[in-house]
């Protein structure tokens, strides 16, 4: 299990900050288990085709769980059926999203229910409405997303401009099947991340394996956001929330001709009989700009450890560089100027003496402070073992300490960038009065 958690992620009672995103037709109650079980929040998605029994089924993998779930559902879907909402409150999750919609009706049906509510949003207006109505989290949902949505701004401008101007937990959606997206989109200051296409093709997926492998085979470029299937399908989904999908002959054909195509029934019917024989030349199958990431079938709980692995990696190895680099300066600085005091010590005059006396509890507490961010950050990395200084101090100033502290930097970035064992203290070389010039000459030369 990874590290890598936010402050929500903990309030909600998780250890990794990705939730599976609801899928309808793909994320069901399995996929949610699974999600869960390995420390997201596993969502169970109703989408377009469906309906209070539906969710009933899929709900029936996730009664053993002790974990936390939610359930996602579409605006226009529960409004058509809103005994779909109900048993959605009654199963109790942990969140509950409603997203497409202008209706924040079922926020407070939520809250008076003890469950957070949360809605996708596809710019920073939707955000502010969203807040504004009550929602507990916000997911900034980029344009580069699978399935529907607003296909207007892409993730990162979204999620940097909701986090900069609201004050609510932000989770990232759109493209970020990737370590190196979730760490990005954590870097910038989001609570978590709502991962769609990443799962799409895990085992515990509704898909059927012949759309698992067309997902396997994608490339970044082979997706388009479009209203095609929806309008073939007479589903009722708002014009500003096409959807994003494997392009295929059906979108190469009528992707551009949406007019022409809702008075084709020949096409409907053909639409409908290849989703009913599984046959994506023709049937949509939903999936982001990220599906070129994916490239095994593969349980969900290794898609989590694997993106928390790198994205940690990432994340606090940026931290790492950043504190190394700036106690390793502060050291510098510090050393200098107990250089100088050791100098004015052995031949100045008797006030520099006393200067380099009174100077030196504050090094030594400087030298330790430095050292304690480093081991920290090693202790990080290495997920709560590493290095812890010695009782009382290092005592690596002194006379000859200056090239210690500086071999030990040395060994902490080497070690800390590659992974290897710390240096031990007790072994570090000694360092003769004859090393003083050419030490201070090549710290002069860094720090001025
Ligand atoms: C296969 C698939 C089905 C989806 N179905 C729904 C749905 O039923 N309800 C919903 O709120 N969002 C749905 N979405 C959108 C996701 O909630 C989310 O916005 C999207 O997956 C994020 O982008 P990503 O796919 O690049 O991770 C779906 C997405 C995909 C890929």
């Amino acid at each position: 299990m990874t590290t890598l958690s936010t402050e929500w992620w903990r309030a909600m009672g998780l250890a990794a900050p990705i939730v599976n995103a609801p899928m309808g037709g793909v994320a069901g109650g399995a996929l949610a288990a699974a999600v869960s079980r390995a420390g997201g929040l596993g969502m169970v998605g109703i989408g377009s085709a469906g309906c209070a029994l539906v969710l009933d089924e899929q709900l029936g993998h996730l009664r053993e769980l002790d974990r936390p779930f939610g359930i996602g559902l579409v605006d226009w879907v529960i409004a058509s059926e809103p005994q779909l909402l109900t048993a959605a409150i009654a199963a109790n999750p942990a969140l509950l999203s409603v997203s497409f919609g202008e209706d924040f009706s079922w926020v407070r049906r939520a809250h008076d229910a003890g469950i957070a509510a949360a809605t996708q949003v596809g710019d920073l207006r939707a955000a502010a409405r969203a807040v504004e109505a009550g929602c507990d989290v916000v997911i900034a949902r980029g344009a580069e997303g699978g399935g529907h949505g607003e296909p207007t701004v892409g993730t990162l401008p979204l999620l940097a401009a909701i986090l900069d101007h609201l004050s609510v937990p932000v989770l990232a959606a759109g493209g970020v099947s990737s370590g190196r997206a979730l760490a990005a989109v954590l870097a910038a200051g989001a609570s978590g991340a709502w991962l769609g296409t990443a799962f799409c093709a895990c085992t515990e997926t509704l898909l059927s394996d012949k759309a698992r492998r067309a997902l396997l085979a994608a490339q970044d470029t082979d997706t388009v956001s479009t209203r095609v299937f929806d309008i073939a399908q007479r589903y009722p989904w708002p014009a500003t929330f096409p959807e994003r999908v494997l392009r295929n002959r059906f979108t190469d054909r009528w992707h551009g001709h949406e007019q022409e195509l809702s008075a084709e029934p020949h096409a409907q019917q053909a639409l409908a009989a290849a989703i009913a024989a599984d046959d994506h030349r023709l049937a949509p199958i939903n999936a982001g700009q990220g599906v070129a990431m994916l490239r095994t079938v593969r349980p969900a709980a290794e898609v989590i450890d694997q993106l928390c692995a790198e994205a940690a990696h990432l994340v606090l190895g940026a931290v790492i560089t950043v504190a190394a680099r700036a106690a390793r300066r502060d050291l510098q600085i510090r050393a200098m100027a107990m250089l100088e005091a050791h100098d004015g010590g052995l031949g100045g005059s008797a006030r520099e003496r006393r200067s380099a006396e009174r100077m030196w509890p504050a090094v030594v507490a400087i030298e330790q402070l430095a050292y304690r961010t480093l081991a920290a950050c090693w202790a990080m990395e290495r997920g709560g073992g590493g290095v812890s200084a010695p009782e009382g101090g290092l005592s690596l100033f002194g006379p000859s300490g200056v090239a210690r502290f500086t071999t030990l930097l040395d060994e902490l970035s080497t070690a800390i960038q590659t992974g290897s064992a710390p240096p031990r203290l007790d072994q570090l070389p000694p360092f003769g009065a004859a090393e003083i010039t050419t030490v201070r000459d090549s710290l002069v030369r860094e720090i001025y």
